[in-house]
């Protein structure tokens, strides 16, 4: 793919092709850059697939800055172009959670930076829930740790919606909480030091908590059944 951008053309290396998009590297305006393409699915008729693909591109923009608004950092978004479908934010220059969570066991992090990080991504879902957000695939590959200054960036609110319901959030925080166990049982329980940080953050931690036992619930008895 290339982009025309003032006349110059950026070429693009592709970093990620995922299912339903393509995560380009690119420069904006001379600046390093993300580009999410989002591309059609064949199967779909042409017209909706195209209605379908512009609503998620545009979902996505929307909860990436209302993020944002709640205190929680995200990339910024430099531009979003309806006609090819793609999202351009700012490079994030950093390794994912993933990286760094996978690096413990070969004794290159801490557990108090373990920990650290944890506190961190607790605090930024308790901000998200609060303002109504779920973010929809809470993975460590979608958290990045920003280089100079340690900040953890939320990224990929392409499944994100808006929601106050303690069910929603709940289901949230047990994908997440799936995640960690399948990938990083080495960390230890990370995910009692995330509901730590979500407790300090979020006023309405206890309705969320509460739910999340019964979800936890649910999941076993799935197990069980197979
Ligand atoms: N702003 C960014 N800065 C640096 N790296 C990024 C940035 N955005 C994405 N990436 C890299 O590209 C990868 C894929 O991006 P992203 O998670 O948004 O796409 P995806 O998982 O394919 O999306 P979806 O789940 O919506 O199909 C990330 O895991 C990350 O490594
Ligand atoms: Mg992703």
């Amino acid at each position: 793919m290339e982009i025309n951008q003032n006349e110059n053309t950026t070429s693009l290396v592709l970093l990620k092709q995922g299912a339903e998009a393509r995560v380009f590297e690119s420069t904006f305006v001379g600046k390093r850059s993300v580009v999410k393409e989002r591309f059609s699915k064949k199967y779909r008729h042409p017209t909706l697939d195209s209605k379908l693909t512009l609503k998620r591109l545009n979902a996505e923009a929307r909860c990436m800055t209302k993020a944002r608004r709640l205190g929680v950092l995200t990339p910024v978004l430099y531009a979003v172009d309806p006609v090819i479908h793609t999202l351009t934010f700012e490079f994030v220059e950093g390794p994912a959670v993933k990286d760094v969570f996978l690096d413990f066991g070969l004794n290159r992090v801490s557990k108090e930076q373990i920990d650290d990080i944890a506190t961190k991504i607790g605090g930024s879902i308790g901000k998200l829930h609060d303002g109504g957000l779920i973010h929809g695939d809470l993975t460590t590959s979608n958290m990045l740790l920003r280089s100079d200054n340690n900040q953890l960036v939320l990224i990929d609110f392409g499944l994100s919606f808006t929601s106050s319901l303690p069910e929603d959030k709940a289901v949230d925080l047990y994908v997440l909480e799936r995640a960690l166990i399948s990938m990083h049982s080495s960390c230890g329980n990370v995910m009692d030091q995330i509901l730590a940080g979500y407790r300090k953050s979020s006023k309405q931690w206890s309705s969320t908590l509460n739910k999340l036992a019964q979800v936890r619930q649910r999941g076993r008895k799935r197990t069980m059944i197979g």
